[in-house]
C-alpha cells in the first residue's frame, strides 16, 4: 500500500540531450537499480536528430522527441516549441544532460527551480557562456590546475549561475588530454552526482536558500 502511494506520487522527469547521452544513460541505469527514488524518466527531448542519446532513449523504451534548434530562427520560437513538447506530460523536473542549446526565459520561468544541469567543472570555475563539452577541459588543462570536477546545479537566467546542488572533485593527471580528462570527469563525477541530485530532488530533499542549497537528511 505504501509502495503504491510512493509510486503514484513519483515525479515525472524529462531529460534534455544534444549528444552522446552518457549522462542520460547514467540516469537510466540508476533508475533501473532503483536509485532514482520517487521519480521516473518519462520523456527525452533532443536538440538535434543526430544525437546518439536518442538511441539510448529508444532502447530504454522512453518516449522521445527531437525539437531541433536549427528549425527555429528565433530563440523565442524554440522556447515555445519546447514548452509545447512538454505540454500535458505533467513534467515535474527537467534535467539538462549534455543539452547544449540555451533555454530561454519563458522555459526557465515556467520551470523555476525545477531544472537541473550537469556541468563538467567545479562551478564557479570554467563555466558560463562558451564553456561547454570538451572546451571546458581544454581550458582546465591550459590553466595548470591539478584538480577539476563536475557540478549538478539548478538553472536560472545566468549561464551555469543557479544554486549548486552537488559537486565532486576529480584529479588532473600528468599526460592528460581533453579526451582522457573528459572521460575521467564523467566516470568519477558526472555519472555519480547527476543521478544523486535528481533523486534528492524527487525525494523533496533539496532546500533552496538564496543561491545556495541545503540537503535535507544525512544519507545520500
Ligand atoms: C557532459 O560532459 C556534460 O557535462 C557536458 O556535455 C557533456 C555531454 O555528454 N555539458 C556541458 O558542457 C553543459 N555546459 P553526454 O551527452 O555523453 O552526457
Amino acid at each position: 500500500m505504501l509502495m503504491n502511494t510512493v509510486e503514484n506520487n513519483a515525479k515525472n522527469i524529462a531529460v534534455f540531450v544534444s549528444g552522446g547521452g552518457t549522462n542520460l544513460q547514467a540516469l537510466i541505469d540508476a533508475q533501473e537499480r532503483g536509485e532514482i527514488k520517487n521519480g521516473r524518466i518519462v520523456f527525452v527531448l533532443a536538440s538535434n536528430d543526430k544525437a546518439y542519446a536518442i538511441e539510448r532513449a529508444r532502447k530504454a523504451g522512453i518516449e522521445y522527441q527531437v525539437v531541433s534548434r536549427k528549425a527555429y530562427a528565433a530563440s523565442e520560437e524554440y522556447d515555445a516549441a519546447i514548452l509545447s513538447a512538454l505540454e500535458n506530460r505533467g513534467i515535474d523536473l527537467i534535467v539538462l544532460a549534455g543539452f547544449l542549446s540555451i533555454l530561454g526565459p519563458t522555459v526557465i520561468e515556467k520551470y523555476r527551480n525545477k531544472i537541473i544541469n550537469i556541468h563538467p567543472s567545479l562551478i564557479p570555475l570554467f563555466c558560463g557562456d562558451g564553456f561547454y563539452g570538451k572546451k571546458v577541459h581544454t581550458a582546465v588543462l591550459a590553466s595548470g590546475m591539478k584538480v577539476t570536477g563536475a557540478t549538478a546545479h539548478f538553472v536560472n537566467e545566468i549561464t551555469d549561475g543557479g544554486a549548486i546542488i552537488l559537486q565532486k572533485a576529480v584529479p588532473i593527471e600528468q599526460g592528460d588530454n581533453e579526451d582522457i580528462l573528459q572521460y575521467r570527469v564523467m566516470r568519477q563525477a558526472e555519472w555519480e552526482i547527476l543521478p544523486k541530485a535528481v533523486s534528492l530532488f524527487c525525494e523533496d530533499r533539496i532546500r533552496i536558500v538564496g543561491n545556495r542549497t541545503e540537503i535535507i537528511g544525512t544519507s545520500f
